[in-house]
Protein backbone atom coordinates (compact mmCIF):
# COMPACT_ATOMS: atom_id res chain seq x y z
CA UNK A 1 0.00 0.00 0.00
CA UNK A 2 1.37 3.36 -0.77
CA UNK A 3 2.29 5.68 2.18
CA UNK A 4 0.41 8.53 2.54
CA UNK A 5 1.16 12.43 3.97
CA UNK A 6 -1.75 14.70 4.50
CA UNK A 7 -0.62 17.55 2.35
CA UNK A 8 -1.64 21.31 3.79
CA UNK A 9 -4.52 22.92 1.61
CA UNK A 10 -4.04 26.41 0.16
CA UNK A 11 -7.44 28.23 -1.16
CA UNK A 12 -5.41 31.19 -3.73
CA UNK A 13 -9.11 32.47 -4.57
CA UNK A 14 -12.37 32.84 -3.91
CA UNK A 15 -15.01 34.68 -6.33
CA UNK A 16 -18.42 35.16 -6.66
CA UNK A 17 -21.38 36.67 -8.92
CA UNK A 18 -23.31 39.56 -7.50
CA UNK A 19 -26.30 37.67 -5.07
CA UNK A 20 -30.01 38.72 -6.51
CA UNK A 21 -33.59 37.73 -6.06
CA UNK A 22 -34.96 35.09 -8.08
CA UNK A 23 -37.01 36.34 -10.73
CA UNK A 24 -34.62 39.37 -11.11
CA UNK A 25 -31.73 40.26 -13.64
CA UNK A 26 -30.86 36.41 -13.59
CA UNK A 27 -34.25 35.02 -14.71
CA UNK A 28 -33.35 33.98 -18.17
CA UNK A 29 -29.70 32.19 -17.07
CA UNK A 30 -29.45 28.44 -15.69
CA UNK A 31 -27.31 27.69 -12.61
CA UNK A 32 -24.47 26.26 -15.06
CA UNK A 33 -24.60 29.40 -16.74
CA UNK A 34 -23.68 31.20 -13.40
CA UNK A 35 -21.12 28.65 -12.64
CA UNK A 36 -19.33 29.08 -15.73
CA UNK A 37 -19.47 32.75 -15.45
CA UNK A 38 -17.77 32.66 -12.08
CA UNK A 39 -15.43 29.73 -12.76
CA UNK A 40 -14.15 31.95 -16.32
CA UNK A 41 -13.81 34.99 -14.29
CA UNK A 42 -12.25 33.31 -11.03
CA UNK A 43 -9.61 31.46 -13.37
CA UNK A 44 -8.84 34.46 -15.41
CA UNK A 45 -8.33 36.53 -11.74
CA UNK A 46 -6.10 34.29 -10.21
CA UNK A 47 -2.46 33.27 -11.52
CA UNK A 48 -3.84 29.31 -12.26
CA UNK A 49 -3.86 28.76 -15.91
CA UNK A 50 -6.87 26.31 -16.48
CA UNK A 51 -4.55 23.92 -17.65
CA UNK A 52 -3.37 23.69 -14.38
CA UNK A 53 -6.41 22.30 -13.07
CA UNK A 54 -6.66 18.62 -12.29
CA UNK A 55 -10.45 18.76 -11.02
CA UNK A 56 -13.51 20.67 -10.60
CA UNK A 57 -16.31 19.65 -7.55
CA UNK A 58 -19.12 21.74 -8.16
CA UNK A 59 -22.95 21.73 -6.94
CA UNK A 60 -26.42 22.66 -7.30
CA UNK A 61 -29.18 21.98 -4.87
CA UNK A 62 -32.15 22.04 -7.72
CA UNK A 63 -31.03 19.62 -9.74
CA UNK A 64 -30.51 20.25 -13.88
CA UNK A 65 -32.58 17.94 -15.47
CA UNK A 66 -30.16 19.43 -18.68
CA UNK A 67 -27.24 19.35 -17.01
CA UNK A 68 -27.42 16.63 -14.26
CA UNK A 69 -23.47 16.91 -13.62
CA UNK A 70 -22.83 20.39 -13.07
CA UNK A 71 -19.28 20.59 -12.84
CA UNK A 72 -18.00 18.44 -15.85
CA UNK A 73 -20.24 20.93 -18.19
CA UNK A 74 -18.11 23.79 -16.57
CA UNK A 75 -15.01 22.28 -17.23
CA UNK A 76 -16.60 22.02 -20.99
CA UNK A 77 -17.35 25.63 -21.11
CA UNK A 78 -14.65 27.41 -19.35
CA UNK A 79 -11.38 26.45 -21.80
CA UNK A 80 -10.09 24.31 -19.22
CA UNK A 81 -8.38 21.23 -21.22
CA UNK A 82 -10.79 18.97 -21.88
CA UNK A 83 -9.29 16.21 -19.80
CA UNK A 84 -10.00 17.59 -16.92
CA UNK A 85 -12.07 15.26 -14.50
CA UNK A 86 -15.23 16.78 -12.53
CA UNK A 87 -18.06 15.82 -10.31
CA UNK A 88 -21.38 17.42 -8.35
CA UNK A 89 -22.12 17.11 -4.86
CA UNK A 90 -25.59 17.98 -3.28
CA UNK A 91 -25.59 18.76 0.94
CA UNK A 92 -28.38 21.04 0.15
CA UNK A 93 -27.25 24.40 1.88
CA UNK A 94 -24.08 23.29 2.89
CA UNK A 95 -23.29 22.01 -0.81
CA UNK A 96 -20.14 24.03 -1.80
CA UNK A 97 -18.60 23.06 1.82
CA UNK A 98 -18.78 20.01 0.67
CA UNK A 99 -17.55 20.98 -2.55
CA UNK A 100 -14.63 22.34 -0.49
CA UNK A 101 -13.90 19.68 1.99
CA UNK A 102 -14.05 17.05 -1.39
CA UNK A 103 -11.39 19.11 -3.17
CA UNK A 104 -9.40 19.45 -0.02
CA UNK A 105 -9.37 15.91 1.10
CA UNK A 106 -8.35 15.12 -2.74
CA UNK A 107 -5.44 17.63 -2.46
CA UNK A 108 -4.39 16.07 0.82
CA UNK A 109 -3.88 12.87 -0.06
CA UNK A 110 -1.89 13.94 -2.98
CA UNK A 111 -4.36 12.97 -5.58
CA UNK A 112 -4.29 16.51 -7.11
CA UNK A 113 -2.34 19.64 -6.92
CA UNK A 114 -4.97 22.14 -7.85
CA UNK A 115 -8.89 21.61 -7.84
CA UNK A 116 -11.73 24.06 -8.06
CA UNK A 117 -14.91 24.07 -6.23
CA UNK A 118 -18.32 25.78 -6.07
CA UNK A 119 -21.77 26.18 -6.27
CA UNK A 120 -24.59 27.89 -8.15
CA UNK A 121 -27.97 27.98 -7.88
CA UNK A 122 -30.83 29.53 -10.09
CA UNK A 123 -33.96 29.63 -8.16
CA UNK A 124 -35.55 31.63 -11.81
CA UNK A 125 -34.64 28.42 -13.71
CA UNK A 126 -36.54 25.31 -10.88
CA UNK A 127 -37.48 22.05 -13.38
CA UNK A 128 -41.02 22.04 -13.64
CA UNK A 129 -42.32 18.54 -13.79
CA UNK A 130 -45.42 16.58 -15.40
CA UNK A 131 -47.06 13.67 -13.43
CA UNK A 132 -46.22 10.32 -13.09
CA UNK A 133 -49.25 9.26 -15.25
CA UNK A 134 -48.06 12.10 -18.17
CA UNK A 135 -44.37 10.29 -17.51
CA UNK A 136 -45.39 6.68 -18.32
CA UNK A 137 -48.30 7.56 -21.03
CA UNK A 138 -45.16 8.47 -22.48
CA UNK A 139 -43.17 5.79 -22.18
CA UNK A 140 -46.01 4.04 -23.42
CA UNK A 141 -46.83 5.66 -26.74
CA UNK A 142 -43.26 5.41 -26.84
CA UNK A 143 -43.38 2.05 -26.78
CA UNK A 144 -46.51 1.59 -29.06
CA UNK A 145 -46.59 0.04 -32.51
CA UNK A 146 -49.32 1.68 -34.38
CA UNK A 147 -50.34 5.44 -34.32
CA UNK A 148 -53.44 3.88 -32.96
CA UNK A 149 -51.33 2.60 -29.55
CA UNK A 150 -49.45 6.05 -29.52
CA UNK A 151 -52.95 7.69 -29.13
CA UNK A 152 -54.47 4.84 -26.53
CA UNK A 153 -51.31 5.57 -24.62
CA UNK A 154 -52.79 9.07 -23.56
CA UNK A 155 -56.62 8.27 -23.47
CA UNK A 156 -56.56 7.88 -20.09
CA UNK A 157 -55.15 10.68 -19.02
CA UNK A 158 -57.28 12.87 -17.04
CA UNK A 159 -56.90 17.12 -17.21
CA UNK A 160 -55.53 16.92 -13.61
CA UNK A 161 -52.80 14.61 -14.76
CA UNK A 162 -51.96 17.81 -16.94
CA UNK A 163 -51.16 19.69 -13.85
CA UNK A 164 -47.47 20.90 -13.39
CA UNK A 165 -45.32 19.69 -10.53
CA UNK A 166 -43.30 21.79 -8.96
CA UNK A 167 -39.65 20.98 -7.10
CA UNK A 168 -40.32 19.70 -3.35
CA UNK A 169 -39.88 22.55 -0.72
CA UNK A 170 -40.84 20.45 2.06
CA UNK A 171 -39.14 18.04 3.76
CA UNK A 172 -39.63 14.40 2.77
CA UNK A 173 -39.19 13.05 6.36
CA UNK A 174 -41.61 15.68 8.27
CA UNK A 175 -44.02 17.13 5.11
CA UNK A 176 -42.66 20.84 7.00
CA UNK A 177 -41.28 23.82 4.95
CA UNK A 178 -38.04 24.82 5.78
CA UNK A 179 -39.97 27.97 7.49
CA UNK A 180 -42.31 26.02 9.18
CA UNK A 181 -39.23 23.94 10.60
CA UNK A 182 -37.92 27.27 11.35
CA UNK A 183 -40.94 28.76 13.32
CA UNK A 184 -41.11 25.25 15.12
CA UNK A 185 -37.28 25.95 16.31
CA UNK A 186 -38.29 29.35 17.10
CA UNK A 187 -41.56 28.51 19.67
CA UNK A 188 -39.33 26.02 21.04
CA UNK A 189 -36.08 28.05 21.87
CA UNK A 190 -38.57 31.05 22.78
CA UNK A 191 -36.90 33.36 20.01
CA UNK A 192 -39.11 36.21 19.96
CA UNK A 193 -40.25 38.31 16.55
CA UNK A 194 -38.48 41.29 18.14
CA UNK A 195 -34.88 39.48 18.51
CA UNK A 196 -35.43 38.28 14.70
CA UNK A 197 -36.40 41.47 13.44
CA UNK A 198 -33.40 43.26 15.22
CA UNK A 199 -30.69 40.17 13.47
CA UNK A 200 -31.87 40.77 10.02
CA UNK A 201 -31.78 44.66 10.82
CA UNK A 202 -28.56 43.91 11.95
CA UNK A 203 -27.50 41.86 8.66
CA UNK A 204 -28.80 44.55 6.12
CA UNK A 205 -26.97 47.12 8.01
CA UNK A 206 -23.59 45.50 8.01
CA UNK A 207 -23.66 44.19 4.27
CA UNK A 208 -24.54 47.74 3.38
CA UNK A 209 -22.12 49.07 5.23
CA UNK A 210 -19.27 46.56 3.89
CA UNK A 211 -20.62 47.78 0.15
CA UNK A 212 -20.42 51.26 1.01
CA UNK A 213 -16.55 50.64 2.46
CA UNK A 214 -15.56 48.58 -0.81
CA UNK A 215 -14.93 45.49 1.17
CA UNK A 216 -16.85 43.34 -1.39
CA UNK A 217 -15.40 44.90 -4.44
CA UNK A 218 -12.60 42.02 -4.51
CA UNK A 219 -14.62 39.34 -4.01
CA UNK A 220 -18.02 39.98 -5.89
CA UNK A 221 -17.57 40.06 -10.38
CA UNK A 222 -19.48 41.93 -12.86
CA UNK A 223 -22.23 40.08 -14.46
CA UNK A 224 -22.57 41.09 -18.56
CA UNK A 225 -26.10 39.29 -18.80
CA UNK A 226 -25.92 36.88 -21.81
CA UNK A 227 -27.16 36.21 -24.13
CA UNK A 228 -27.31 40.11 -25.10
CA UNK A 229 -24.95 41.34 -22.56
CA UNK A 230 -26.73 44.50 -22.51
CA UNK A 231 -27.49 44.78 -18.71
CA UNK A 232 -24.69 44.83 -16.24
CA UNK A 233 -25.63 43.36 -12.70
CA UNK A 234 -22.36 44.69 -10.04
CA UNK A 235 -23.85 44.66 -6.82
CA UNK A 236 -25.90 42.30 -4.62
CA UNK A 237 -29.39 43.57 -5.41
CA UNK A 238 -31.13 42.17 -2.05
CA UNK A 239 -29.04 44.10 0.67
CA UNK A 240 -31.57 47.18 2.24
CA UNK A 241 -29.72 49.64 3.45
CA UNK A 242 -32.62 51.94 4.36
CA UNK A 243 -34.17 48.93 6.21
CA UNK A 244 -35.87 50.11 9.65
CA UNK A 245 -37.56 47.99 12.69
CA UNK A 246 -40.36 49.20 12.45
CA UNK A 247 -41.02 48.27 8.21
CA UNK A 248 -39.92 44.60 9.33
CA UNK A 249 -42.47 44.77 12.34
CA UNK A 250 -45.15 45.76 10.00
CA UNK A 251 -44.95 42.83 8.34
CA UNK A 252 -47.22 39.43 8.25
CA UNK A 253 -45.63 36.23 9.51
CA UNK A 254 -45.60 33.83 6.30
CA UNK A 255 -45.38 30.53 7.50
CA UNK A 256 -47.63 30.33 10.64
CA UNK A 257 -50.09 33.41 9.56
CA UNK A 258 -51.74 33.31 12.89
CA UNK A 259 -49.42 32.94 15.57
CA UNK A 260 -45.75 32.83 13.93
CA UNK A 261 -43.18 35.38 14.27
CA UNK A 262 -41.11 34.35 10.93
CA UNK A 263 -41.16 36.87 8.16
CA UNK A 264 -39.57 37.79 4.58
CA UNK A 265 -38.20 40.40 6.89
CA UNK A 266 -36.26 37.81 9.10
CA UNK A 267 -35.72 35.30 6.17
CA UNK A 268 -33.14 34.59 3.67
CA UNK A 269 -34.75 35.11 0.41
CA UNK A 270 -34.69 33.26 -2.44
CA UNK A 271 -32.00 34.04 -4.18
CA UNK A 272 -30.20 33.56 -7.56
CA UNK A 273 -26.11 33.20 -8.02
CA UNK A 274 -23.05 31.27 -8.15
CA UNK A 275 -19.66 31.15 -6.33
CA UNK A 276 -16.17 29.25 -6.51
CA UNK A 277 -12.76 28.85 -4.63
CA UNK A 278 -9.63 27.80 -6.62
CA UNK A 279 -8.08 25.38 -3.66
CA UNK A 280 -4.13 23.86 -4.06
CA UNK A 281 -1.36 21.88 -2.06
CA UNK A 282 0.58 24.14 0.35
CA UNK A 283 3.40 23.33 -1.85
CA UNK A 284 2.33 24.10 -4.99
CA UNK A 285 1.49 27.17 -4.31
CA UNK A 286 4.70 28.22 -1.86
CA UNK A 287 6.63 26.56 -5.48
CA UNK A 288 5.02 29.46 -8.13
CA UNK A 289 5.52 32.17 -5.28
CA UNK A 290 1.55 32.41 -5.17
CA UNK A 291 0.42 34.09 -1.39
CA UNK A 292 -2.42 32.05 -0.88
CA UNK A 293 -5.72 33.66 1.07
CA UNK A 294 -5.55 31.20 3.67
CA UNK A 295 -5.64 27.34 4.54
CA UNK A 296 -8.51 24.85 5.44
CA UNK A 297 -7.85 23.67 9.04
CA UNK A 298 -10.52 21.40 9.87
CA UNK A 299 -14.04 20.79 9.12
CA UNK A 300 -17.15 18.70 10.93
CA UNK A 301 -20.97 17.59 9.80
CA UNK A 302 -23.07 16.63 11.96
CA UNK A 303 -26.90 15.62 11.56
CA UNK A 304 -30.02 15.73 13.64
CA UNK A 305 -33.37 14.40 13.46
CA UNK A 306 -35.05 16.71 11.23
CA UNK A 307 -38.31 15.81 13.41
CA UNK A 308 -36.64 17.60 16.47
CA UNK A 309 -34.99 20.90 15.71
CA UNK A 310 -34.20 20.73 11.44
CA UNK A 311 -31.60 23.84 12.00
CA UNK A 312 -30.12 22.44 15.08
CA UNK A 313 -26.83 20.58 13.35
CA UNK A 314 -24.29 23.30 13.09
CA UNK A 315 -23.10 24.15 16.70
CA UNK A 316 -22.91 19.92 16.93
CA UNK A 317 -20.54 20.28 13.47
CA UNK A 318 -18.74 23.21 14.96
CA UNK A 319 -17.81 21.03 17.83
CA UNK A 320 -16.68 18.61 15.94
CA UNK A 321 -14.53 21.20 13.37
CA UNK A 322 -13.44 22.50 16.47
CA UNK A 323 -12.00 19.40 18.08
CA UNK A 324 -10.36 18.32 14.77
CA UNK A 325 -9.07 21.57 14.67
CA UNK A 326 -7.64 21.18 18.02
CA UNK A 327 -9.17 24.39 19.04
CA UNK A 328 -12.03 25.45 21.74
CA UNK A 329 -14.22 28.44 20.83
CA UNK A 330 -12.30 30.96 22.41
CA UNK A 331 -9.40 30.64 20.07
CA UNK A 332 -11.80 31.41 17.44
CA UNK A 333 -11.09 35.18 15.66
CA UNK A 334 -14.28 35.42 13.17
CA UNK A 335 -17.35 33.56 12.97
CA UNK A 336 -19.18 33.29 9.79
CA UNK A 337 -22.74 31.84 10.58
CA UNK A 338 -25.16 31.11 7.43
CA UNK A 339 -28.43 32.84 7.92
CA UNK A 340 -31.40 31.28 6.68
CA UNK A 341 -33.45 32.75 8.77
CA UNK A 342 -32.81 34.60 12.21
CA UNK A 343 -34.55 32.39 14.74
CA UNK A 344 -32.15 29.84 13.53
CA UNK A 345 -29.05 31.99 13.95
CA UNK A 346 -30.13 33.05 17.28
CA UNK A 347 -31.24 29.26 17.82
CA UNK A 348 -27.83 27.75 17.38
CA UNK A 349 -25.86 31.12 19.22
CA UNK A 350 -28.21 29.66 22.34
CA UNK A 351 -27.07 25.80 21.61
CA UNK A 352 -23.21 26.82 21.89
CA UNK A 353 -23.85 28.60 25.08
CA UNK A 354 -26.11 25.73 26.54
CA UNK A 355 -24.56 23.20 29.03
CA UNK A 356 -27.84 21.13 28.43
CA UNK A 357 -27.36 21.16 24.27
CA UNK A 358 -23.90 20.35 24.87
CA UNK A 359 -24.58 17.36 27.09
CA UNK A 360 -27.82 16.15 25.33
CA UNK A 361 -26.56 16.69 21.68
CA UNK A 362 -22.26 17.14 21.79
CA UNK A 363 -21.85 14.30 23.98
CA UNK A 364 -19.63 16.98 26.54
CA UNK A 365 -19.98 18.72 29.69
CA UNK A 366 -19.02 21.79 28.67
CA UNK A 367 -20.93 24.02 26.56
CA UNK A 368 -18.65 25.40 23.14
CA UNK A 369 -19.24 28.86 24.41
CA UNK A 370 -20.76 32.44 24.11
CA UNK A 371 -19.95 34.00 20.41
CA UNK A 372 -18.80 37.62 20.27
CA UNK A 373 -22.13 38.61 18.55
CA UNK A 374 -19.48 41.69 17.21
CA UNK A 375 -17.16 39.41 15.54
CA UNK A 376 -20.21 37.36 13.91
CA UNK A 377 -21.00 37.91 10.18
CA UNK A 378 -19.30 41.08 10.51
CA UNK A 379 -19.92 41.99 6.67
CA UNK A 380 -23.60 40.74 6.84
CA UNK A 381 -24.99 37.23 6.37
CA UNK A 382 -27.28 35.50 4.21
CA UNK A 383 -30.74 37.37 5.07
CA UNK A 384 -28.88 40.56 3.37
CA UNK A 385 -27.20 39.55 1.09
CA UNK A 386 -29.40 36.56 -0.30
CA UNK A 387 -28.72 32.72 -0.22
CA UNK A 388 -28.51 31.07 -3.52
CA UNK A 389 -28.11 27.61 -1.81
CA UNK A 390 -25.09 25.95 -3.87
CA UNK A 391 -23.19 28.91 -3.61
CA UNK A 392 -23.01 30.07 -0.06
CA UNK A 393 -20.41 27.64 1.62
CA UNK A 394 -18.40 29.24 -0.95
CA UNK A 395 -18.99 33.12 -0.57
CA UNK A 396 -18.24 32.72 3.01
CA UNK A 397 -15.21 31.24 2.63
CA UNK A 398 -13.82 34.17 0.55
CA UNK A 399 -15.16 36.82 2.56
CA UNK A 400 -14.43 35.27 5.79
CA UNK A 401 -10.32 34.68 4.47
CA UNK A 402 -10.47 38.59 3.08
CA UNK A 403 -11.69 39.93 6.29
CA UNK A 404 -9.21 37.55 8.61
CA UNK A 405 -6.35 39.49 6.44
CA UNK A 406 -8.11 43.14 6.82
CA UNK A 407 -8.12 42.35 10.91
CA UNK A 408 -4.74 41.13 10.84
CA UNK A 409 -6.05 37.72 12.60
CA UNK A 410 -5.52 33.65 12.14
CA UNK A 411 -8.62 32.08 12.87
CA UNK A 412 -12.23 31.91 11.62
CA UNK A 413 -15.15 29.05 12.42
CA UNK A 414 -18.03 29.07 9.58
CA UNK A 415 -21.53 27.03 10.31
CA UNK A 416 -23.70 26.55 7.89
CA UNK A 417 -27.40 24.08 8.52
CA UNK A 418 -28.77 22.59 5.90
CA UNK A 419 -32.01 20.60 4.65
CA UNK A 420 -32.49 16.87 5.85
CA UNK A 421 -31.32 18.13 10.11
CA UNK A 422 -27.86 18.15 8.33
CA UNK A 423 -24.61 20.88 9.91
CA UNK A 424 -21.67 21.75 8.81
CA UNK A 425 -18.71 23.33 10.04
CA UNK A 426 -15.17 24.18 8.98
CA UNK A 427 -11.73 26.19 10.39
CA UNK A 428 -10.15 28.23 8.24
CA UNK A 429 -6.39 29.86 9.12
CA UNK A 430 -4.99 32.90 7.46
CA UNK A 431 -1.22 32.06 7.71
C1 LIG B 1 -40.01 34.28 3.23
C2 LIG B 1 -40.41 34.22 1.76
C3 LIG B 1 -41.63 33.26 1.57
C4 LIG B 1 -40.79 35.63 1.33
O1 LIG B 1 -41.05 35.63 -0.04
P1 LIG B 1 -41.77 36.86 -0.74
O2 LIG B 1 -43.11 37.06 -0.14
O3 LIG B 1 -41.66 36.63 -2.20
O4 LIG B 1 -40.82 38.05 -0.31
P2 LIG B 1 -40.81 39.53 -0.80
O5 LIG B 1 -39.42 39.91 -1.11
O6 LIG B 1 -41.85 39.77 -1.87
O7 LIG B 1 -41.20 40.31 0.49
C5 LIG B 1 -42.54 40.36 0.97
C6 LIG B 1 -42.75 41.76 1.55
O8 LIG B 1 -41.83 41.94 2.62
C7 LIG B 1 -41.09 43.13 2.41
N1 LIG B 1 -39.74 42.92 2.93
C8 LIG B 1 -38.89 41.93 2.61
N2 LIG B 1 -37.75 42.08 3.27
C9 LIG B 1 -37.88 43.18 4.03
C10 LIG B 1 -37.03 43.84 4.95
N3 LIG B 1 -35.80 43.38 5.20
N4 LIG B 1 -37.49 44.94 5.57
C11 LIG B 1 -38.71 45.40 5.32
N5 LIG B 1 -39.58 44.82 4.45
C12 LIG B 1 -39.14 43.72 3.83
C13 LIG B 1 -41.08 43.32 0.91
O9 LIG B 1 -40.85 44.66 0.57
C14 LIG B 1 -42.45 42.87 0.55
O10 LIG B 1 -43.34 43.92 0.81
P3 LIG B 1 -44.53 44.24 -0.23
O11 LIG B 1 -45.39 43.02 -0.21
O12 LIG B 1 -45.16 45.46 0.37
O13 LIG B 1 -43.85 44.47 -1.53
C15 LIG B 1 -39.26 33.69 0.87
O14 LIG B 1 -38.20 34.62 0.86
C16 LIG B 1 -38.76 32.37 1.37
O15 LIG B 1 -39.36 31.33 1.08
N6 LIG B 1 -37.64 32.37 2.11
C17 LIG B 1 -37.13 31.21 2.78
C18 LIG B 1 -36.23 30.49 1.86
C19 LIG B 1 -35.78 29.24 2.52
O16 LIG B 1 -36.54 28.40 2.95
N7 LIG B 1 -34.50 29.12 2.56
C20 LIG B 1 -33.90 27.98 3.04
C21 LIG B 1 -33.03 28.36 4.09
S1 LIG B 1 -31.68 27.28 4.16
Amino acid sequence: MVERQVRRVAILGGLRTPFVKAGGPFRDLSALELGKIVVGELLERSRVAPADVEQVVFGQVVPSVTAPNIAREIVLSTGMPRTVDAYSVSRACATSIQALTDAANTIAVGHADVVVAGGAECLSDVPILYSRQVAQALVAAQRAKSLGGKVRAFAALHARDLIPVPPAIAELSTGLTMGESAEKMAKENHISRAAQDEFALRSHKLAAAAWEAGRYAGEVMRVHVPPRFEETVAKDGIVRSDMTLEQAAALRPVFDRKYGTITAANSSPLTDGAAALVLASAEWARARGLVPLGYLRAYGYAAVDPAWQLLAAPPIAAARALDDAGLGLKDIDLFEMHEAFAAQVLSNLQAMASPAFAREHIGRSEPLGEVPIDRLNVNGGSIALGHPFAATGARMVTTALHELARRGVQTALLTLCAAGGLGAAVVLERT
